[in-house]
């Protein structure tokens, strides 16, 4: 593929810097990495951005509370808590961007002044309910008891401002439009029907600004007011690759290769932001639209959205330190459909790794190598072919990738572990430790020896976008790291061609993948 050619563009949400991350936004960034790994296996060239979103009065009141800076508090909680938490959890975003960053502020500034310029921008007087849990401008209907949030069930400021808005409402027909004409730019179904039934109903102009406080990017005329921290917060997908600059330059360049983005990934929780406001800002500014806004389902705890302003977050390292990092990017996306909500069980977890992780693959391979080791002096046998086996393994691949191309990477990563299941049977059918009783079934024992070690061999390729750490180990054991190169740059497209590992080189016992978590239970 060209250097030239448009990349596989794929965003999270920027998180608000109020806390340290918990395994809500670990859900998501997770998805995004073994999406964004997969297509980079599929051959294509890659942009993967995630971030911190830093303005606001929620990032403020934070700050303020806990005697900071609000800038000091954001270097501290970026620095501190999201990137290594990333970095732990083996994330390969290619861009990091964070709303302080000048970068980021000039173009939005940019941005808004050509709206402006384009009369897209007016001033008006903004009296209502705020939520700054939400940081959003909410209609009364919307409210608990006239007052509440029906997210964080607190009360909302009511607000009197004059400010800057946005003619949201001029864009709703076209809007209808675009998601009637092409229903992937909004999923799931459920996710749509919402914003279709949204844009159905009254929808009002957007206060894109505040005067009462100033953490935030000035109004460029009118620098007594920030802009509103969701219109700054949006932009970071375009400015983040270049938006606005001056033909000609790398920035123009990049936006050219990137833009627009492939996948939006959010929450449902802001669902509304990215599928109404956000397109409307670029049909304004005259920019092509994401290609597909996808909102995934909450993970919950006692029936309610796990968050960090409930203080019901649990912090990815709470799980990783007994599970491990593998088990834990694995287990969320095999557990729950992308799309519908789903609570975390520590015996959910604990059964599937036991099952799916060290018994249906751990043992798999381990149990190969020691075969080989013993049966072989440790050398893959000569190549070897079974009609049933690559059949399966083709239709797995296949189904593999039409599965998480989709985002359905529950489908995905269960048609992988129904090949493995496969494996383990043939292994059982086959019997190799019987055949090597006898000396005259050599030939025989071989070649059951390389069709199971060339079918973990693509286990392995399959499964390092989901875990790459174990199967980096795995893929040097069978020692395809000298034969066959780096695990990350084997193809999803040729995964399936079978007899890929060669016959005579060394394999070697590496870590057990999935230890016994008895052994690790304090
Ligand atoms: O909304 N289950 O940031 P945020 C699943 N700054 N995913 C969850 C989750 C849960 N319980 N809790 C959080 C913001 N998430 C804005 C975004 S984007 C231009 C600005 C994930 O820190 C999920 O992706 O509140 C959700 O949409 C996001 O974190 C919200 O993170
Ligand atoms: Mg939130």
């Amino acid at each position: 593929m060209s250097a030239e050619s448009k990349s596989f563009y794929l965003t999270t949400p920027i998180y608000y810097v109020n806390d340290a991350p918990h395994i809500g936004h670990a859900y998501t960034t997770v998805a995004g990495d073994v999406l964004t790994r997969w297509h980079r296996q599929r051959g294509e060239s890659v942009w993967f951005l995630t971030g911190t979103d830093e303005h606001g009065q929620k990032v403020l009141n934070t700050a303020k509370a806990n005697g900071a800076e609000p800038q000091q508090w954001c270097d501290k909680l970026v620095e501190g808590a999201w990137k290594p938490v990333w970095q732990s959890l083996n994330i390969a975003n290619d861009d990091f961007i964070r709303t302080t960053e000048p970068r980021h502020m000039e173009r939005v500034q940019r941005f808004l002044s050509g709206l402006k310029d384009q009369g897209h921008i007016y001033a008006g007087k903004y009296e209502g309910p705020y939520c700054i849990g939400c940081e959003e401008f909410k209609l009364p209907g919307d409210l608990l008891a006239g007052e509440l949030c029906p997210t964080h069930s607190t009360p909302c400021e009511i607000l009197s401002e004059e400010n800057w808005f946005f003619r949201l409402s001029a864009f709703v027909p076209a809007l209808l439009d675009h998601y009637k004409k092409d229903p992937s730019a909004c999923e799931p179904t459920s996710a749509r029907n919402e914003v279709i039934s949204f844009l159905e109903g009254e929808v009002q102009d957007l206060s894109i600004s505040r005067s009462t406080f100033d953490w935030g990017i000035p109004v460029p005329w009118d620098t007594k007011q920030v802009i509103y921290v969701w219109f700054d917060a949006l932009l970071n997908y375009a400015t983040a690759v270049g938006l606005g600059d001056d033909v000609g330059t790398p920035g123009a360049k990049k936006f050219a290769q990137t833009w627009p983005a492939d996948v939006h990934l959010v929450g449902k929780d802001i669902l509304r932001f990215h599928a109404v406001i956000w397109p409307a800002m670029l049909m304004a500014a005259g920019l092509p639209l994401p290609k597909k806004v996808f909102a995934h389902g909450w993970l919950l705890v006692g029936g309610e959205k796990m968050s960090k302003s409930k203080l019901t977050g649990i912090a990815p390292a709470d799980i990783t330190d007994h599970f491990g990092v593998d088990a834990f990017r694995y287990y969320f996306l095999r557990a729950i459909p992308f799309g519908s909500d789903g609570s975390f069980s520590w015996e959910d977890m604990s059964a599937r790794y036991t099952s799916e992780l060290a018994n249906d693959f751990g043992n798999l391979a381990s149990r190969l190598i020691a075969m080989i080791e013993k049966y072989c002096d440790g050398v893959i046998p000569a190549l070897a072919h079974d009609d049933a086996l690559s059949a399966a393994l083709n239709s797995a691949a296949e189904t593999a990738d039409a599965a998480i191309c989709a985002l359905d990477f529950q489908g995905g990563i269960n048609a992988i572990i129904d090949f493995c299941k496969r494996v383990n049977g043939y292994v059982t059918e086959q019997a190799p430790w019987v055949l090597a009783k006898d000396p005259a079934n050599k030939v025989e024992l071989d070649k059951v020896l390389y069709n199971t070690a060339d079918s973990i061999r693509a286990l392995a390729v399959l499964l390092h976008p989901v875990m790459p750490a174990t199967t980096q180990i795995l893929w040097e054991s069978l020692g395809a790291q000298e034969t066959l190169g780096d695990i990350g740059l084997q193809k999803i497209g040729e995964v399936s061609r079978w007899g890929q590992l060669p016959p005579g080189s060394k394999v070697t016992k590496g870590a057990v993948l999935f230890p016994r978590l008895e052994e690790k239970a304090e």
